[in-house]
């Protein structure tokens, strides 16, 4: 089978490898996974500055800890000044990127983003990223013209009966976040999708489409990691949303993570992939080093002040919630120096050839 020459697999050997059990072969995909990760995008991690920035959110989505019914979540949003303090904090130890993330809250208004935005490119040569959900063009509009360069909307599943289930949509818009996708792309953005894996009625189909959808939109980065049931929410109710019978239910496993995290290496060679904290959480001793060598190239350390941090629970135990950003910091750093990897000069944007 081919690695690195850019062939695309078929929908059937994707299939196979994501059915695929045998330990020795799995090694063989990890290996064409780390060597077209080498060859396409090097060995450079570039390490993007998350600040969770809001957890109001005006969605409902069925696996989200702080989803909108959640009246017993404890509400945050960062002002003006306590971004710009993380923003100054993320270019003080070199990092290329800040990411702006949040519910989708319209209490950030799109001009008070907009003027965040303006000021973060004060205070260095960073790119920005926003993940703030599925806003009106004319607020990613605004961003983009006050500078933002990257969107990252997981599109959670490709299949639109199972995405329905999960994502109800709201005021009366079906929502479609693969249009929303394109459009963010055709306003100058940088892409970013990605699925959560193991989400209950998702089958190894599923999954094959979803991969093969990351390539039909070209995706510039592209997020993968387990689904983690929360157990205040509706999708961790078994009898509501009850796995797929006779064995078809794929499981949130590390190795199934690591699988789709090779093959969208495979099928998408230039695409920023991170090592998510996701993956970090359900094995918090080498989930992220495994990601790390099965085919990413990025690694997201967490910004947030901690009082804010502990509020931005979307699924329970995530990895480094009670960590200061300097200790999480330093043991990415240990861990790119175990791995013979090294820390990303620049924005660290998609480059295409
Ligand atoms: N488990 C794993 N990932 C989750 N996300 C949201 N809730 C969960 C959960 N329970 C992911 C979604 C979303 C991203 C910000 O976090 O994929 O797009």
């Amino acid at each position: 089978m081919n690695t690195t020459d850019g062939a695309p697999l078929t929908a059937e050997e994707i299939r196979n490898w994501l059915l695929e059990e045998d330990e020795a072969r799995l090694e063989t995909l990890w290996r064409m996974a780390d060597a077209t990760r080498h060859q396409h995008v090097g060995d450079q991690v570039h390490l993007r500055g998350l600040v969770e920035v809001s957890n109001y959110c005006v969605r409902a989505c069925r696996y989200c800890g702080v989803n909108a019914e959640r009246a017993e979540v404890t509400r945050y949003r960062m002002g003006r000044d306590e971004i710009l303090a993380c923003a100054r904090r993320a270019a003080e130890m070199g990092f290329g990127t800040v990411v702006m993330q949040a519910g989708e809250d319209y209490g950030l208004s799109g001009t008070f983003i907009a003027d965040v935005i303006r000021e973060i490119k004060k205070i260095g040569d960073m790119a920005v990223t926003l993940s703030l959900g599925e806003r009106p063009d004319a607020d990613t509009l605004l961003w983009k013209e006050a500078g933002a360069n990257r969107y990252l909307l997981r599109f959670e599943t490709s299949d639109p009966e199972l995405y329905r289930k999960i994502h109800p949509d709201r005021g009366g818009l079906v929502s479609d976040r693969i249009a929303h996708l394109r459009r963010l792309r055709a306003m100058g953005y940088e892409i970013g999708g990605g699925v959560m894996v193991g989400i209950p009625g998702q089958s190894v189909e599923t999954l094959v489409n979803d991969i093969l959808l990351f390539r039909e939109l070209d995706l510039d980065m592209i997020g993968v990691g387990p689904y983690i049931p929360h157990p205040a929410t509706p999708l961790a109710d078994p009898e509501r949303f009850p796995p797929l019978p006779g064995g078809r239910q794929v499981l949130a496993t590390e190795t199934m993570v690591c699988k789709v995290l090779s093959l969208a290496r495979l099928m998408c060679p230039e695409a920023n992939l991170p090592s998510t904290t996701a993956l970090a959480t359900i094995n918090r001793e080498s989930g992220r080093a495994h990601g790390l060598v099965r085919g990413a190239n990025i690694v997201m350390p967490n910004l947030t002040p901690p009082q804010y941090r502990v509020l931005y629970e979307i699924y329970p135990a995530k990895a480094g919630i009670h960590e200061t950003a300097e200790i999480g910091i330093e043991k990415i750093r240990k861990q790119l120096a175990d791995l013979g990897r090294i820390p990303g000069m620049g924005h660290g944007s998609r480059q295409r050839r």
